[in-house]
């Protein structure tokens, strides 16, 4: 396999470096964020010889990859050849997450997930975001696919994604919405009917700190589970973090329409 087919390790970075980038004090002492490995995508994927990292090659291991311009995921390794790929932020207030018999587990106030993202102790009850991976163990590599989408969901065709009306009768109506992880893009995005008239494409990534955002209908607004940032169906900022900090808004997509359908332009 060539290399520029794999992940690359750049560094390994100790456990307090995921907790530092948070300024979240307070933690468990006896629990650790899971040690930061730095890689790069090749196509949207990840590729890991397993054995070369000891944190994820022994069971009940786990790693935070850090890929540019992808959210942190946590890799978790149960046992055996089992692995599983969740985002690496607590979604009660963003503290970055370690793994503990078999869960991920949050060391600030002590929220559990299952390796499928269900959070399984309180006080985080947002699950996390689960990633695509797949491991072969004749070459040992972990592929980890960050632009894997939904099934049923349309899928990025040269740039674009069409939604259909037939399909997504609710974008005829304003205060219609469409969400899902479109292949070839491999992040939640949300489409809105406004009530004016026109649409909006909104990502759900937070430009605070990147946790997943998620869309209330009755508030219908896109609220950040990590610091309560808010932000309206245009993806302007209505609510700052509340840690004090300033942020932009979140990242839109252009969008045009037809009698046929919506057309989203991920760029
Ligand atoms: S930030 Fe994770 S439990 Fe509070
Ligand atoms: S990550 Fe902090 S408000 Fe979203």
């Amino acid at each position: 396999m060539s290399t520029n087919r794999r992940g690359f390790l750049k560094g390994l970075a100790g456990a307090s470096a995921g907790a530092a980038a948070t300024g979240l004090a307070g933690c468990a002492p006896d629990i650790s964020p899971a040690p930061v490995l730095d890689a790069t995508e090749d196509n949207g994927r990840v590729v890991l010889m397993v054995s070369r990292y000891p944190e994820l090659a022994r069971e009940g291991g786990a790693v935070t990859l850090r890929v540019p311009d992808r959210p942190n995921v946590l890799v978790m390794h149960p046992q055996g050849t089992q692995y599983a790929v969740v985002s690496s932020l607590c979604t009660h207030r963003g503290c970055p997450l370690g793994f503990q018999e078999g869960e991920a587990i949050c060391p600030c106030h002590l929220s559990r997930f299952a390796i499928d993202g269900r959070p399984t102790h309180p006080p985080a009850t947002i699950p996390l975001t689960t990633f695509s991976s797949s491991y072969d163990s004749e070459l040992d590599e972990l592929t980890i696919n960050f632009v894997a989408g939904e099934e049923g969901f349309p899928s990025v065709v040269d740039g674009k994604i069409f939604f259909p009306f037939t399909q997504f009768p609710q974008l005829r109506t304003a205060g219609g919405v469409v969400q899902g992880t479109p292949e070839g893009y491999g992040k939640l995005i949300f489409v809105f009917a406004l009530d004016g008239g026109g649409y909006s494409a909104v990502d759900s990534i937070c430009p605070h700190q990147g946790c997943g955002v998620g869309y209330q209908e009755a508030s219908q607004l896109l609220r950040c589970p990590c610091h309560e940032a808010r932000f309206s169906r245009t993806g302007a900022v209505l609510q700052m973090p509340n840690t004090g900090d300033t942020i932009g808004p979140i990242k839109t997509f252009t969008v045009t329409s037809d009698a046929t359908g919506v057309t989203v332009e991920i760029v």
